[in-house]
């Protein structure tokens, strides 16, 4: 029965370079999403730059630009950056748009009505140097929560509790390094706890792993504080109905970005965001990392049950990505930029090697340049790229480029090889994809050890139709490795289709065998990585 998924990632802020850290979920969820289409199903991926906010506005202002003008230059070249490594969306919009601000006031609204806000006069930090009430990111201290020193007013990156910036213990402003004054405001709160119900019976329909849902009945078992969602002017945000100064907090109205998408994506098809988020037909599927969980998890949930919205049927959320084993960092030159990486080296084999360390559960993954090395090398290369160089080479230039029939023991082991699909798939299906990338690789081996047992390159001086039906056994192994690995690694595979002469195949069309066809001459189609190649990517700031 063919599905229809609505599938986004987590929209990256318009105020920074697209790094390898972002790219480890936009890979993870490009591949859901191809593996899904291959499927035969419908699957609609939606993406868009998290536009809002202080930062983005503090950003612009130091440019000497407006915010509109900056987030365009961003958003330009993160889609560029994104394009590099084949990341498909169907559509990638912005939250600083119309149908943003309405849906924006809509959700508001409906929580309004529902008697979920709360409007109360709180104390808040204010640098009296820069004239600027000041934004978590913008408080340094403290965590109240664990103890760990140095987090911002927001959320503590150690132990992932959300609070308030009044919370933290001996705060500092960024700005002046001095401690901030009080200073009163009125503010718009969310009421979280009055939605504890939709977000635990949401949370019993199994949308998170178990991993996930003990933490969540941790956050759960204490109180659901109410949740600030205004922030004071200055602000690059929209503007809270009926109020001169007030803003929805970027927080408010980044998630609803993934309807406004939606809304965006569909008009073109004459369509609207109520048939994907108020039908059931549809399966919602987020990406996000194990930082913005507390975002999609409550208070996510609850927005979309008092407005009327379904809930997702899966957030998957990942660990993050450290270079050679400790977090990405400026001076020491492990923060990769996508575009960096793209202009030295190979996206697909990002991509893979993501895959192969990637699973569906919330550790970190680390890209170790040696490991990475020698992955690609014995994998792609190896085991699978290897097949079509070394049997390319024998039928174009002993056999004429034909191949003819596959014999009763070449039968077997494709048979043997189609016999790995439905675990590949299922491992696909439930982001176990390095479970997948080690059962495609099994299959590889028992294709060499195949091609080896055979040695047609001997062969063919004695036998050429024998040694034709194995070159013909072995591109068709090639042929099955293809398909299984299209989702992983997009341009490697449409090279290999290329050189078979096939356009791409589906997991449908594993059987459909190449017989008595004129392959392609074979192209170079990726070289053998030397540690040298990579560690070019690091380069320290002196
Ligand atoms: N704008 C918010 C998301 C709003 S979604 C409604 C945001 N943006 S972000 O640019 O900081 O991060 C975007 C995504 O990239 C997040 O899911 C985050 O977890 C992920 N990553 C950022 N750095 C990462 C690593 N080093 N490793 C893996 N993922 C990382 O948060
Ligand atoms: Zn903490």
């Amino acid at each position: 029965m063919s599905k229809t998924y609505l599938v986004t990632s987590a929209l990256p802020y318009a105020n920074g370079d697209i790094h390898l850290g972002h790219l480890v979920e936009h890979v993870q969820t490009d591949i859901f999403v191809r593996f899904q289409k291959l499927m035969g199903h419908q699957c609609y991926y939606m993406c868009a730059d998290d536009a809002h906010g202080t930062a983005i506005m503090l950003s612009a202002e130091k440019e000497g630009v407006e915010p509109e003008e900056f987030i365009d230059r961003v958003k330009a070249q993160h889609i560029r950056d994104f394009e590099r490594f084949n990341i498909e969306y169907d559509h990638y919009y912005s939250t600083h748009s119309d149908e943003n601000r309405q849906l924006s006031e809509y959700v508001f609204g409906s929580a309004e009505s529902d008697g979920g806000i709360i409007k109360k006069d709180i104390q808040q930090y204010f640098d009296e140097e820069k004239g600027l009430f000041l934004s978590d990111r913008y408080i340094k201290g403290i965590c109240p929560k664990c103890g760990a020193e140095d987090q911002y007013g927001d959320a503590c990156e150690k132990c992932y509790a959300t609070y308030s910036a009044t919370d933290l213990v001996s705060p500092v402003s960024v700005f002046s390094g001095k401690p901030p004054v009080l200073k009163d405001s009125t503010h718009y709160f969310f009421n979280l706890e009055k939605y504890r119900k939709d977000i635990t019976d949401w949370l019993d329909q199994n949308p998170v792993s178990q991993s996930v849902k003990n933490k969540l009945t941790e956050w759960l078992d204490g109180e659901l504080k109410p949740w600030d969602i205004s922030r004071d002017a200055p602000y690059f945000g929209f503007k809270i109905p009926g109020t001169e100064d007030k803003y929805f907090y970027v927080w408010l109205d980044a998630p609803i970005g993934y309807i406004a998408t939606t809304e965006s994506w569909a008009q073109t098809k004459n369509e609207s965001h109520e048939q994907y988020w108020k039908n059931e037909g549809v399966e919602i599927h987020h990406f996000i990392g194990k930082d913005i969980m507390y975002f999609h998890t409550l208070f996510w949930p609850a927005m979309l049950a008092v407005s009327g919205f379904q809930q997702p049927k899966k957030v998957h959320i990942h660990g993050f990505l450290t270079v050679n084993g400790e977090k990405m960092s400026k001076s020491r030159g492990t923060f990769i930029l996508a575009r960096d990486y793209a202009d030295e080296l190979d996206p697909d084999i990002l991509r893979y090697y993501y895959a192969a360390k990637l699973s569906a559960s919330m550790e970190d993954i680390d890209f170790s340049l040696e490991d990475f090395v020698h992955r690609i090398n014995s994998d792609v290369l190896g085991k699978f790229i290897n097949i079509a160089s070394r049997i390319g080479a024998i039928v174009n230039k002993k056999l004429a480029g034909r191949l003819s029939i596959i014999d009763d023991e070449g039968a077997a082991l494709l048979n043997n090889i189609m016999g790995h699909s439905d675990h590949i798939q299922s491992a696909y299906d439930a982001l176990e994809t390095n479970k997948c990338m080690r059962l495609i690789m099994e299959c590889a081996e028992m294709a060499n050890k195949y091609i080896d047992d055979k040695a047609p390159w001997a062969m063919v001086k004695e036998d050429e139709e024998a040694a034709r039906i194995v070159c013909t056994v072995a591109l068709n192994a090639l042929r099955m490795l293809n398909i299984y690995l299209s989702p992983v690694c997009p341009n490697i595979t449409q090279k290999l289709f290329d050189f078979l002469g096939v356009s791409g195949q589906s997991f449908g069309e594993l059987s459909l065998n190449l017989e008595n066809a004129k392959i392609q001459p074979y192209d170079h189609v990726l070289h053998r990585l030397k540690l040298e190649d990579v560690t070019s990517l690091i380069t320290p700031n002196s």
